[in-house]
């Protein structure tokens, strides 16, 4: 029942470190991503061209982009909020863009300062212009499990935004849980409503880990069919438009869990272990995987 390969999508390198308050160096994303890319993702997100003032951490998205080692077969993402980010990325060569926006108002505005609405108006130009120069085009969907403004968000939103997104054009819809509240009796609800309009092989899970349910989430959307999920190494992250939200679900303990399966991902959890305690001790912070602990450990 369950499928026998899953793709994993490393987003440390942006959503693990764009809430970090000291500013890491370029050389430490850059050696971040080239360790990940080395590990065998068959997508990192990398970057993220939004505004410096409103998250300062991802300022130096062109740098990263111009000096990392690019993987054959790795897909290197960046978030792009509008046609400014959009020629930046555009120059820095990213292979897939991401816009994103949000199945809650309130989160919305916080976010990207605009309503869904018109974030959908911002989005259509921005990923017109990336498919028409050949780029992949992924929606993010925030907020699809809970708003940590406007609290309970209807499964109809998050059904109505994933539409808008796929009207766009998008390939991918990401389904994200960004404050990590959603159980796995959600998971299983809000999937099978969007998988009723939009096919399960374009979406993924995307769970943050607050609550301690992403890795029982990633099961209950595994049972459903789903086979794209996002994590972070280490269990970096947070978004600094959530507060007190942690990280992404570690991406070493989602991989212990699928290889525990037997579900193929073609990532060497060795490699992403040393990755995660790279970055854990560039930060001076804990190594936020319970998985990558034990296995460095040993
Ligand atoms: P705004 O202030 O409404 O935009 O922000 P604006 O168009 O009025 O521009 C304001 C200033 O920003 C201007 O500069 C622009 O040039 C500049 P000034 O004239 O004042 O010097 N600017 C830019 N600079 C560089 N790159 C750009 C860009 N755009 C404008 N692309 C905006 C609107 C969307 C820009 C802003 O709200 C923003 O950047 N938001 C990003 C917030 C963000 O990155 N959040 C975290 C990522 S989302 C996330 O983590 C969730 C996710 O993981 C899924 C989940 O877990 O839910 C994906
Ligand atoms: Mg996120």
């Amino acid at each position: 029942k369950l499928p026998r390969k899953v793709k994993l999508v490393e987003v440390g390198p942006r959503d693990g470190l764009q809430n970090e308050k000291q500013f890491v160096s370029t050389a430490v994303k850059v050696e971040l991503i080239n360790r990940l890319s080395a590990a065998g993702f068959p997508n990192v997100e990398a970057a993220s061209f939004v505004s410096p003032k409103w998250v300062p951490q991802m300022a130096d998205g062109s740098d990263v982009m111009q000096a990392i080692h690019r993987r054959r077969g790795t897909i290197y993402s960046a978030l792009t909020p509008n046609m400014k980010g959009l020629e930046a990325a555009l120059a820095a060569r990213v292979d897939e863009v991401v816009i994103f926006g949000a199945a809650s108002e309130a989160f919305s505005r916080k976010n990207i300062n605009c309503s869904i609405a018109e974030s959908m108006e911002r989005f259509r130009p921005v990923a017109r212009a990336a498919k028409d120069a050949g780029l992949r085009v992924r929606g993010a969907l925030s907020c699809a499990f809970g708003c940590p403004y406007q609290g309970d968000v209807p499964v109809a939103s998050v059904v109505s935004v994933a539409q808008m997104f796929d009207e766009l054009g998008c390939d991918e819809i990401d389904i994200a849980d960004t404050i990590g509240v959603g159980t796995a009796a959600q998971v299983g609800t809000v999937f099978d409503a969007v998988t009723r309009v939009i096919d399960g092989s374009r979406l993924s899970g995307h769970f943050h880990d607050t609550y301690g349910q992403a890795l029982a989430n990633i099961l209950a959307a595994l049972e459903t069919g789903i086979t794209i999920f996002h994590a972070s190494v280490a269990g970096l992250g947070g978004c600094p438009y959530a507060k007190g939200a942690t990280g992404n679900v570690a991406t070493e303990d989602v991989l212990y869990l699928l290889d525990g399966l037997g579900i193929e991902t073609g990532v060497d959890l060795a490699a992403v272990v040393a990755a995660g305690d790279f970055i854990s001790t560039a930060l001076d912070r804990p190594n936020g995987s319970r998985a990558g602990k034990a296995l460095l450990a040993k």
